[in-house]
């Protein structure tokens, strides 16, 4: 099975099924010397978890994280950081009943079809579980990147057809409540729609937002290896997510130039930086969402990853058995009626990998930084 690994410079390869004995990440190219725990790990993996609320999935299971290698007195040695979670609540029982059948929204069907194989104890590598790797790896990528002043954001914009008010916007409420959403009134509406789901064996989409603050200009590599390509890219490889908006989006596509042009102005600078200018180009608005030409305009990185609802419904569904026939399935077992809550850490770690990545790319662009970097 080719596709487990992801990125150039800072390179992670997840690897794990579902139900098998455990499920983890390699880290490869992670400078050393960065200061790195198993409790920073699991800081994030915890908010991935399930079994938080009656909202995720009970499966309960500890994810607690061990690092296996790469990190020597509590600093990353430079070498392949490795890490995993062992599987604790293994019920494959749970998934008995649509061992022959294939559930409609997942990927039973197309897994089939390429490998000649089913495993039908929650899907595999195409399970939910694929992103503790993911989150694992992205633990060590905002770390890495808070060394260097830049933080990575993530909070639910909508759950179903309920937005967040950015007049209400409050960044503390994140923590408070169980969707991860910025605006507490939106929370509660966003609880009363999925307790009427769940009581209609239904399941809810929704959509996550994701701010990167203090990303320097110049980060992306035209013309494959663009910023946003790369962020499309990390997001939409994520299980579930259906679309993916940078900026404005999908809006700009209905705005006129002069709306969506983001005007420059120079403002007094305060740090370092090309020192043949005086002062800083700022962008006056941030329609592109911090990126022009696939490299960063050292704005705020502003982007959302849209997911459908959660395909484990226990409503009957029709569909065909892989020996013939078609016939009809209604899911048991523990699934999420919402992924998005537990995705929101997903989104934060895939785009703090990606951006990680570009950012040490982005330090062979010029002779004068290689020669200053060598001190030549
Ligand atoms: C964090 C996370 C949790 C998930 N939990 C569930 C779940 O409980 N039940 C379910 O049916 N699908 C769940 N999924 C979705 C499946 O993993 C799978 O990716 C998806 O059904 C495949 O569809 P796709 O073609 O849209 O990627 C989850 C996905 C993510 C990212």
């Amino acid at each position: 099975m080719a596709g487990s690994t992801y990125g150039t410079l800072l390179k992670v390869m997840t690897w794990g099924e579902s139900h098998g004995k455990g499920i983890g990440v390699v880290v490869d190219g992670c400078p050393a010397g960065l200061p790195l725990s198993e409790s920073h790990v699991q800081e994030y993996l915890d908010r991935r978890k399930p079994g938080q609320s009656k909202f995720t999935t009970a499966r309960s299971e500890g994810d607690r994280v061990e690092i296996l290698s790469g990190v020597f007195e509590g600093k990353t040695t430079g070498a392949p950081i490795a890490m995993e979670v062992r599987n604790m609540d293994q019920r494959s029982h749970d998934y008995g009943n649509i061992m022959d059948v294939y559930r409609p929204g997942h990927a039973d069907y197309t897994f089939d079809e390429k490998y000649g194989f089913r495993d039908y104890r929650g899907g595999g590598r195409s399970s939910g579980r694929e992103t503790i790797g993911r989150v694992a790896a992205g633990a060590v990528a905002c770390r890495l990147l808070k060394t260097l002043g830049i933080s990575v954001g993530a909070y639910t914009r909508s759950v179903g057809e309920i937005e967040i008010d950015y007049a209400s916007f409050d960044p503390d409420e994140i923590w408070r409540n169980r969707f991860y959403m910025p605006d507490a009134e939106a929370a509660a509406r966003a609880e009363a729609c999925l307790e009427k789901r769940m009581a209609e064996k239904d399941s809810c989409g929704g959509v996550v937002e994701c701010v990167i603050r203090g990303l320097p200009a110049g980060v992306g590599e035209p013309v494959f290896e663009k910023l946003d390509a790369g962020l499309a890219k990390a997001m939409v490889s994520i299980g579930a997510v259906k679309g993916f908006e940078i900026g404005d989006g999908f809006a700009a596509a209905r705005a006129r130039g002069s709306e969506n042009n983001d005007g420059f102005a120079l403002t007094a600078r305060d740090q370092e930086g090309n020192p043949l200018l005086k002062e800083k180009i700022v962008k006056k608005t941030n329609h592109s969402g911090g990126t022009l030409g696939g490299i960063s305009d050292g704005s705020d990185l502003v982007l959302r990853a849209a997911f459908k609802p959660t395909p484990s419904i226990a409503s009957p569904q029709s569909t065909v058995s892989r020996k013939g026939g078609e016939t009809e399935i209604c899911i048991k077992g523990r699934h999420d009626p919402i992924i998005v809550p537990r995705a929101v850490v997903v989104v934060e770690a895939m785009a703090a990998l990606t951006v990680a990545d570009l950012l040490l790319l982005s330090m062979s662009s010029r002779l004068d930084r290689i020669q200053s970097f060598f001190g030549r």
